[in-house]
């Protein structure tokens, strides 16, 4: 299909060296390719990103389809599209799984139309045996890369048009931040903003380290610019993203604290709301508690991952806490902010744990008591230290625990909601109800989602609510008269 033209216009002489001018340079030669194909097709050529995982992920997405825009195509709601992205997890083996299930049907989609292109890329790629999985069981993939190249997009777009077969760029380690490309972002009055990458942490289960790479923060000034130009294009709400905000600005030239990061951000003018994720237990300062305390923009809400409340299970996870320093955190938080939510992490069947481990696990959700909690069950990820550890729990006993650790969140979780009934809150109005159309949906400072009668008008608006009743995860409410 592609080849049908053969217009090499990369002129070698011309590439700019510098960053983002480079990518610029590309996508202007794969602006002039996607206009030759759409005159071929007769139509313009249509995009879609698939996201798998986290909200890391979600933000990289806004990233591609914001170069795929600015080169010509148009965004699709479905997967039959012209160019078809997934960005992949591989968290935990199911992310993968889940992957190689779709692929095969891909390949029969791609047989169907000639202009298309399937990308992959993500967490997943950056495990060397996927991408000799593609190479050899998926001939039919147009492109491959990684999490660091992600910023090189367009080139690879470019050499994607330019080349047969497949294209595999993957790189070991990040060599810079890119900043000032395109964005698409998916809602007009909220975003995300990335202020680090990568993780320095190794928990002993966790693959991330080895697929998202060291860590590294963003300029507090690069940062602030663009939450400022967010705020002046109508954003009213910025998610702050790292995998581990609190140690933030440790190493740039002019080291600086997170909690001071979000002091200066909480001066942005038309800014209403910030969030971030994730906070590590570990260094949570009291700094951060004091500057969310006396707050007007952030939210009340804290993720604070456990994964296990065995203080034995921590040290095997590489955690650096102890039951008894995350007690006494949560402690400190809820006594600053009695009204602030607290979510967690929380794996379940880590290697060697026993009962008695798993129950130190529900005291800490007991006397926590968690606004909510994703649980999650091990899953051994090759390449990590807990992968060739003794003691590997049986997936029996690793449901069982599991099922009476849910049982205990939601009862939790549930309880904590319920103390809200009946109150007045100030939501932010984030969309038309999915089920029904009469409804709008929002999301309290405490993450907590509310429908009420409303119309798309209220979309991007903080309105006053009054929760009426308590559904157990989420709240039926109206607009406080
Ligand atoms: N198995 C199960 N859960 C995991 N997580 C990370 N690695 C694994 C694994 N190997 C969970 C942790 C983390 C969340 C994003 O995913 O709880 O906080
Ligand atoms: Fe994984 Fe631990 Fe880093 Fe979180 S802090 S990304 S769990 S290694």
């Amino acid at each position: 299909m592609r080849r049908t033209f053969d217009l090499r216009l990369v002129d070698k002489r011309r590439i700019p060296e510098s960053e983002p001018e480079r990518q610029y340079y590309f996508m202007d030669i794969a602006k002039e390719y996607v206009r030759q194909l759409a005159e071929q097709k007769g139509a313009p050529l249509t995009f879609y990103v698939k996201t798998f995982g986290c909200q890391m992920n979600a933000r990289d997405s806004e990233k591609l389809r914001g170069i795929l825009e600015y080169i010509g195509y148009v965004g699709a709601d479905t997967e039959d599209a012209d160019f078809l992205i997934y960005n992949t997890c591989t968290v935990r083996e199911n992310a993968n799984n889940k992957v190689y299930g779709r692929l095969g049907g891909l390949g029969r989609l791609k047989k169907k139309n000639p202009y298309m292109l399937l990308g992959l890329c993500g967490c997943m790629m950056q495990e060397p045996s996927v991408a000799e999985r593609i190479r050899e069981s998926y001939p039919f993939v147009d492109l491959v890369f990684g999490t660091h190249n992600l910023y090189r997009f367009a080139e690879l777009i470019v050499t994607t048009f330019e080349t047969e077969g497949m294209t595999i760029d993957i790189w070991e380690a990040a060599d810079r931040i890119v900043e000032d490309l395109p964005q698409d972002r998916s809602y007009r009055f909220k975003s995300c903003v990335n202020i680090m990458f990568g993780c320095d942490n190794f928990c002993s289960y966790c693959i991330v380290p080895y697929v998202r790479g060291r860590e590294r923060s963003r300029e507090p000034e690069e940062i602030l610019r663009e939450m400022k130009e967010m705020a002046e294009d109508g954003v009213v709400e910025i998610m702050l993203l790292g995998q581990n905000v609190n140690s933030y600005g440790k190493t740039l030239e002019h080291p600086m604290t997170f909690a001071e990061l979000l002091r200066r951000a909480e001066q942005i003018e038309g800014l209403q709301r910030i969030r971030f994720m994730t906070s590590h237990p570990k260094d949570l300062s009291d700094e951060l508690i004091s500057v969310m305390r006396d707050s007007k923009k952030i939210c009340r809400h804290l993720h604070l991952p456990l994964q296990s409340g065995s203080s034995r299970m921590l040290k095997r996870m590489n955690r650096r806490y102890d039951k008894e320093h995350y007690l006494a955190l949560a402690e400190r938080i809820r006594a600053a902010m009695p009204d602030i939510a607290l979510t967690t992490d929380i794996i379940v069947g880590f290697p060697g744990e026993t009962e008695e481990d798993f129950e130190e696990t529900l005291d800490v959700v007991r006397k926590v008591r968690f606004d909510s909690a994703f649980t999650f069950l091990y899953s051994r990820r090759t390449g990590t230290p807990a992968a060739s550890m003794e003691d590997q729990v049986p997936p029996a006993v690793m449901k069982e625990r599991f099922d009476r650790l849910l049982a205990e969140v939601q009862a939790c979780a549930a309880e904590r909601a319920m103390a809200l009934q009946g109150q007045r809150r100030p939501a932010l109005i984030e969309e038309i109800n999915e089920q029904d159309g009469a409804l709008v949906t929002g999301r309290l400072s405490n993450n907590a989602v509310v429908h009420l009668p409303g119309t798309a008008e209220l979309i991007g608006k903080i309105v006053d609510v009054e929760l009426l009743e308590c559904k157990g995860f989420y709240y039926m409410g109206r607009i406080a008269r």
